[in-house]
């Protein structure tokens, strides 16, 4: 958990604030006069050095929904609520399919162990709300932050450029009319093998990573959806780095 003041001493809370996406929010500077909670808590899902066993799962799990249900517990007994409550969630929600187009409209279904986690550390951000018509409650249905090309190529990869998302979660905090559900994705959906104009040859093929990894961890990286971000532009949102060019520059130019 970390806390951080505004000039006006309010304060934002941010389960999650010592991470990778935290920490980039932190840069961002504070909304004015807001009092909000954003959570990015959760064990790491990609640490090659713990194997995929229950009770990392369980670890997995629990770093998610618990503490995203015990901020929900406490802004429900605060006497003064936060204004909204921004809340992070994955892709992971949207079954991988080389068809399909998803926006925040379509539906979820549970297929594996990341669709039901997603749906659970979603429910957990609004359980007992019975504050919601003071408390906003924004979850960011976010895509890879700014990942690598592993697989065979042929998946869709959604991804989100870092400073894009920090964005998105100050917009969350920042316009009063949002609320539900927002696809934290890149306009341009990155397609592996249509953006390399040729088959794709990578270092780990999809067979070594389902060993390495386990199969139900590894179908994060090497199975995709395309995931539109319909309502987060309807809404209002402007990225910096719409496509994977721009967001490579901004990368080479930020280094
Ligand atoms: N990065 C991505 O591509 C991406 C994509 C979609 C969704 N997300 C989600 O966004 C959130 C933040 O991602 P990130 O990339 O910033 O992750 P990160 O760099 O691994 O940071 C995770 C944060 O969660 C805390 N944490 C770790 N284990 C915990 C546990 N067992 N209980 C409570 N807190 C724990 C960490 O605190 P300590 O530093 O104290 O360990 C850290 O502040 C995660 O929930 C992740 O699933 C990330």
């Amino acid at each position: 958990m970390s806390k951080c003041q505004d000039q006006g001493a309010r304060n934002v809370l941010v389960g999650g604030g010592t991470g990778f996406i935290g920490s980039h929010l932190f840069l961002k500077g504070l909304p004015k006069d807001t009092v909000a909670v954003v959570n990015l808590a959760g064990q790491n899902v990609m640490d090659f050095k713990r194997r995929w066993t229950a009770g990392f799962r369980q670890n997995v799990y629990n770093s998610r929904i618990n503490t995203t249900a015990s901020l929900a517990k406490s802004i429900n007994k605060a006497q003064n609520k936060p204004s909204v409550f921004v809340a992070i969630s994955g892709v992971g929600a949207y079954k991988p399919d080389k068809l399909k187009e998803y926006t925040e409209e379509s539906t979820c279904e549970e297929f594996d162990f990341f669709s039901k986690l997603c749906k659970k550390w979603e429910a957990a951000a609004s359980l007992n709300n019975e504050s919601n018509s003071h408390c906003r409650i924004v979850t960011i249905r976010s895509g890879v932050v700014l990942g690598g090309p592993v697989g065979d190529g042929s998946q869709y990869m959604p991804w989100i450029h870092v400073e894009d998302l920090t964005n998105l979660i100050m917009f969350a905090i920042e316009n009063p009319k949002v609320k539900g559900i927002l696809n934290g994705v890149a306009p341009k959906t990155l397609h592996l093998e249509k953006a390399l104009n040729r088959p794709a040859i990578f270092p780990l093929p999809t067979v070594v990573l389902d060993i390495l990894l386990s199969k139900e961890r590894a179908i994060m990286i090497t199975d995709g959806q395309k995931v539109l971000p319909k309502r987060t532009q309807s809404v209002g949102f402007k990225y910096k780095y719409p496509d994977i060019e721009s967001a490579c520059r901004g990368i080479v130019n930020s280094s």
